[in-house]
């Protein structure tokens, strides 16, 4: 068999590279060692976790929020089993959905691990051990990340958890000890305490949410304990005695010093994501890593063999779905001959908390370092009618200007589907856009982004309603 593009992994990455090839005219296939496409994000990752999250927010609602509000439907009662099927029917939703695009773009699917045999030669392993060789003008590598181990703790995905086994407990922990205070740690840990669990987060360093605007992560984490979750920073985990009924983990100051033991019923291991290149042959085919790991690429995606090529994350950067299916499209138009880029200053990033955390480009912390004079505008959402009326008013939005022209270099929200209105300074940053240009722009009223335009007028200190 011979192709113009083999892609080896179908998550985000992977699936939206082959399409947009076949789109453009590329004899394309794909391998995937998974008995469903969709990679880490669809199966594992994304969107389970975001099912979750948007039930036990309703649960947690119905609770606290529904008696306010005049509607009385007692205290609601948690069923985990059907919560965990109707993650999973929402999972197989999307799987499907890429089989069905993959089979509409005329991509030929190849279950199996897939190796490098060189330039231009892909073998695929099949679960029967049978192997094919199949020839090549390109190679994409997209196969993604994996959990990152704690040294001396074995995660057996039932007491002791990764992100994988955070999906699929069978039944809310008493206590949920968290290690590491993360994207993952914040967005399940959030999911469990919702459904009951007391959760303890231990993070190394002395803030949560490392890479976040400093402010956002302070006003963050108050949030959060106001919410029940306590934290404990500039600490470690060392070791989880896993003998008796209930875990004792050892923890201890990541400066050094004593340790305590904290007990618990799981812990949950989230300490970041490391590049997958397992059984990949990479390094037989003279593919260069970098010093951790991950796939050396040029601006081009090219790896240090010609003709093959590596996204998403298992190279350099966020580690985020939407940053993966970019690269996809890019490496795929460079492939068919077009101008495919990715703008890494403009790659939003989103916790799907209560309230949300959503930021996009330069955090203050950043624009101090790099000494760039900024204007900051920052309006509270207490100071906006919409969330007012919600009772949803925690958080605020903060814009950050360039002090000469005016140029937005990067926006956070901290509140309500923040996740959502980042799109907006998303789009305004893309073209180029200047603080000015968001605060003269009409916002429908009311409506949360009416918070946006008011930060944006704060920048000049023209801020109406604050
Ligand atoms: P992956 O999605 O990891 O896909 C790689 C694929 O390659 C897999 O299917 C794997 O089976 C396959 N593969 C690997 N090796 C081989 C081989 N040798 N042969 C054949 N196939 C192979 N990001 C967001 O942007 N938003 C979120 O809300 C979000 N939530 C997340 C929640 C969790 C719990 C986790 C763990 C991650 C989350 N992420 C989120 C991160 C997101 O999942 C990843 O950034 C994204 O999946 C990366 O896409 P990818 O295509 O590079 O790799
Ligand atoms: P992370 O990198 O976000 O956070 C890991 C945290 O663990 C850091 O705060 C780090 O300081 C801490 N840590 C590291 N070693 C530690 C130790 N020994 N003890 C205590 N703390 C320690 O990684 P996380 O949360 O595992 O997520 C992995 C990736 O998945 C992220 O890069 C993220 O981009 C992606 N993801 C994205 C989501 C989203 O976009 N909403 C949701 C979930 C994951």
């Amino acid at each position: 068999m011979s192709y113009d593009l083999i892609v080896i992994g179908t998550g985000p990455g992977g699936y939206v590279c082959a399409i947009r090839a076949a789109q453009l005219g590329l004899k394309t296939a794909v391998v995937e060692k998974n008995p469903t496409f969709g990679g880490t994000c669809l199966n594992i990752g994304c969107i389970p976790s975001k099912a979750l999250l948007h039930a036990s927010e309703l649960f947690e609602e119905a609770a606290h929020a529904f008696p306010k509000m005049g509607i009385g439907v007692g205290t609601p009662k948690l069923d985990l089993g059907a919560m965990m099927k109707f993650k999973d029917e929402g999972v197989a939703g999307n799987v499907n959905g890429v089989a069905f695009l993959l089979k509409k773009n005329k991509i030929d699917t190849f279950q199996g691990t897939g190796k490098v045999l060189g330039a231009g030669k892909v073998e695929v392993k099949g679960a029967d051990g049978k192997t094919q060789t199949l020839e090549t003008k390109s190679i994409v590598i997209a196969t993604g990340s994996d959990v990152t181990r704690l040294k001396g703790v074995d995660i057996d995905e039932k007491r002791i958890i990764s992100s994988t086994g955070a999906l699929t407990l069978d039944k809310v922990p008493g206590k949920l000890l968290v290690v590491g205070a993360g994207v993952i740690g914040l967005e399940l840990g959030s999911v469990w305490r919702r459904l009951g669990a007391q959760v303890q987060v231990v993070e190394f360093l002395d803030r949560i949410l490392p890479g976040m605007d400093s402010e956002v992560a302070r006003q963050f984490q108050r949030i959060l304990e106001k919410q029940g979750m306590t934290f404990k920073l500039g600490a470690k985990v060392a070791s989880v005695d896993t003998s008796g009924k209930r875990l004792k983990a050892q923890v201890e100051p990541a400066a050094g010093g004593a340790a305590e033991t904290v007990e618990a019923d799981v812990v949950l291991v989230a300490i970041g994501r490391v590049p997958y290149t397992e059984n990949l042959g990479l390094k037989e085919a003279g593919v260069a890593l970098d010093t951790r790991g991950r796939v050396n690429v040029d601006p081009h995606f090219a790896t240090s063999v010609p003709g093959i090529y590596a996204i998403g994350d298992v190279i350099a950067g966020p580690m985020l779905a939407h940053k993966a299916e970019d690269e996809g499209v890019a490496v795929a138009e460079i492939l068919a001959g077009q101008a495919g880029h990715v703008n890494y200053d403009v790659i939003p990033s989103v916790i799907y908390t209560y309230p949300e955390v959503a930021s996009v480009g330069k955090t203050e912390d950043e624009l101090k370092q790099a000494g760039i004079a900024y204007n900051a505008g920052k309006f509270p959402f207490t100071a906006n009618g919409r969330a007012k009326v919600n009772m949803q008013t925690e958080g605020f939005v903060k814009i950050l200007a360039d002090a000469k022209t005016d140029r937005v270099l990067g926006v956070h929200i901290v509140g309500p589907d923040a996740g959502n209105m980042i799109a907006e300074a998303a789009v305004a940053m893309e073209f180029g856009g200047a603080a000015e240009d968001i605060a003269r722009t009409c916002h429908a009223h009311p409506t949360l982004t009416e918070a946006i335009k008011e930060a944006a007028l704060a920048v000049a200190k023209r801020a109406i309603h604050m």
